[in-house]
């Protein structure tokens, strides 16, 4: 019995290191390894090449090493088996840390400290408005979402959500639905995505949903944060909007094309804060743990946890 670890671009051995200690009675393959399709029974997958997996006749459930499952679903030949996805405290806490990060960047003015550090300026921002007075709006209320909103919401922000069914979540004001967006960003000063991408949610981040942000908070202008997928976002929307003030600022950790290319204007550009796909890695040595609990649990006839719905594609 194989199990198939194919991530693309990432340590493989790693993985298999990491599982063979939490689950040894397996043969773990790399897809560039010689090894016998037949006998893979599971794949850890990151990114797998189109119709790499079609090629494992006796697949039984696919496990996507990141909390998305968008790089599966673009495959058309993926097999038809369960597909799970990470789902873990290790991975949303780091997340977490990422949006807080980004969100105190903004509201604590660190462009311009550092801008005024490197000319050697004394320059308070004496209008530090506090976080009660800062309206942030969190785009997906799922695992991420609501982690992180309930963080910033201890924090003392005045924090929203979003999602595509209602939900109600104490000390969050919730909205829902394509009737729900408008009024949701009218009330959004920082704007965090945690949003899968989706044919629904693929291009979202464009002009019009910019210019439906606030323009009367605190921070002299809206803020756009996102860590979800870059496909949410239409980049040149995002450049035009940061370049005439429409957006005050940006952070983003993921892009229309990864990496970034050196040729993008992101990466100068004086209100962007540019990090490479790093808000919330998957480290395996946490993350082989719950993986391995899940083949457990599978083999025990339990069903499995995380599993996303095709359908929906997420
Ligand atoms: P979840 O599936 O738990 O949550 C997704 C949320 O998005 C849900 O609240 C869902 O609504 C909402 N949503 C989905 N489609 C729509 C829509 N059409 N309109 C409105 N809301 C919608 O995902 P996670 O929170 O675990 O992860 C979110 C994403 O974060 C991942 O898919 C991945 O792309 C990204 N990610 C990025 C990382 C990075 O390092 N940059 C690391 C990990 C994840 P509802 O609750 O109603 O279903
Ligand atoms: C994920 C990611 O989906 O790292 O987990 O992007």
């Amino acid at each position: 019995m194989s199990v198939l670890v194919a991530a693309t671009g990432w340590d493989t051995r790693a993985w298999m290191e990491r599982m063979r200690v939490e689950l040894p009675e397996r043969l773990y393959v790399d897809p560039r390894d010689p090894h016998d399709p037949a006998a893979v029974e599971y794949a850890l997958a990151w990114k797998p090449p189109a119709g790499l997996l079609s090629g494992y006749p006796n697949l039984k459930a696919i496990f996507s090493l990141g909390a998305g499952v968008d790089h599966l679903f673009c495959d058309p030949r993926l097999p038809d088996v369960p597909v799970a996805r990470i789902v873990d405290p290790n991975l949303t806490q780091r997340m977490t840390e990422w949006v807080v990060w980004q969100v105190l960047h903004h509201h604590r003015f660190a462009d311009h400290y550092r801008r005024a550090q490197a000319e050697r300026r004394w320059d308070e921002v004496t209008e530090q408005p506090a976080a009660a007075e800062v309206r942030v709006g969190v785009m997906g209320l799922g695992v991420l979402g609501l982690d992180a909103a309930d963080v910033l919401v201890r924090l003392g922000f005045d924090v929203a959500g979003w999602s595509r069914t209602p939900k109600s979540v104490p000390g969050l004001s919730t909205f829902h639905g394509a009737d729900g967006l408008a009024p949701f960003l009218a009330r959004t000063d920082v704007l965090v995505v945690l949003l899968p991408l989706t044919p629904e949610t693929a291009g979202v981040l464009d002009r019009k949903l910019i210019d439906g942000l606030a323009r009367d908070g605190r921070l002299g202008g809206p803020v756009l944060i996102n860590a979800g997928r870059g496909g949410l976002q239409v980049e040149a929307d995002l450049l035009a909007a940061l370049d005439d003030g429409r957006l005050k600022a940006a952070s983003l950790d993921v892009f229309e094309v990864e990496p970034l290319p050196a040729t993008s204007r992101f990466w100068s550009h004086p209100s962007v804060v540019v990090t490479p796909h790093a808000a919330a890695s998957s480290d395996p040595v946490f993350l082989a743990r719950t993986i391995a609990a899940q083949i457990r649990r599978f083999e025990a006839g339990e069903p499995l946890l995380d599993l996303v719905d095709r359908k929906r594609g997420y």
